[in-house]
């Protein structure tokens, strides 16, 4: 049973969700999704009626979309069997994997203010599962350079294009989505550039972190291949 933070970052469609959280269960640990948290303030903003420049990441203005964002009432639970995600005490899991939070989620999360707030948030749930005796794996963009850079365990997922774009189709589709492999792979190298381009806290692997490629890697084989590392550093 791991004792501690395990980190694992990387862009969207490496299969960071299904590891992080399949890694989670393997290791007796608790888990926290932290893109749930940026899609459920995004969610937070559009019910306010809040328009925003998707294409943006330096929105100067949106002291409305800050303040709501900020002040949204998230509640995660962490336990990898059945992670949910409360905005006002409403389970919003499936609403925030929709194509118009997806639109909006890298807008949002660049927003200085609002990721000070979620990061100091994420902070809190980890530091009170540690200090429970219980380790944790944390999923996002930002975990091994800015959340937990002191994590023992960092991780960054890499895959290649098609093979993202290929995943994020798959999972749409299985959702009940309308889904085509070439908008979804634009969607993605979209939110790459927004994400790795933003001033607070970019998208980047930390110097430390170990990188793995699951374009060739089935879901079990990801699985082994952390889990083994998890036994050297956890
Ligand atoms: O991982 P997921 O696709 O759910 O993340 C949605 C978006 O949330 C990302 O595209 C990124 O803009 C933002 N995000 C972030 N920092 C994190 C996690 C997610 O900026 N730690």
């Amino acid at each position: 049973v791991l004792q501690g933070v395990v980190a694992v970052d990387g862009p969207s469609g490496t299969g960071k969700s299904t590891t992080a959280r399949g890694l989670a269960m393997r290791l007796g640990a608790r888990y926290l999704d932290t893109g749930a948290m940026y899609r459920a303030a995004t969610l937070a903003v559009m019910r306010a009626g809040i328009t925003l420049d998707a294409t943006r990441t330096d929105a100067e203005g949106h002291d409305d979309a800050v303040a709501v964002a900020t002040t949204a009432d998230l509640q995660m639970s962490t336990d990898p069997a059945e992670p949910r995600v409360r905005l006002a005490g409403e389970d919003v899991g499936a609403e925030i994997r929709g194509a118009d939070v997806t639109r909006n989620v890298s807008a949002v999360s660049a927003f200085a203010k609002v990721r000070e707030h979620l990061v100091a948030e994420q902070r809190r749930i980890v530091a009170e599962t540690v200090a429970d005796g219980a380790g944790i794996v944390v999923e996002g963009r930002d975990i091994g350079t800015v959340v937990e850079p002191d994590a023992p365990l960092k991780i960054y997922l890499v895959a290649s294009d098609h093979v993202r774009a290929g995943r994020r189709s798959a999972e749409d589709t299985s959702a009940g989505r309308a889904a085509d492999t070439s908008t979804t792979g634009a969607d993605l190298a979209r939110r790459d550039r927004l994400d790795s381009s933003r001033a607070a806290s970019p998208l980047r692997a930390a110097d430390d972190a170990v990188e793995v490629d699951t374009s060739v890697l089935d879901v079990d084989g990801v699985l082994d291949r952390l889990e083994d590392l998890a036994a050297d550093r956890g």
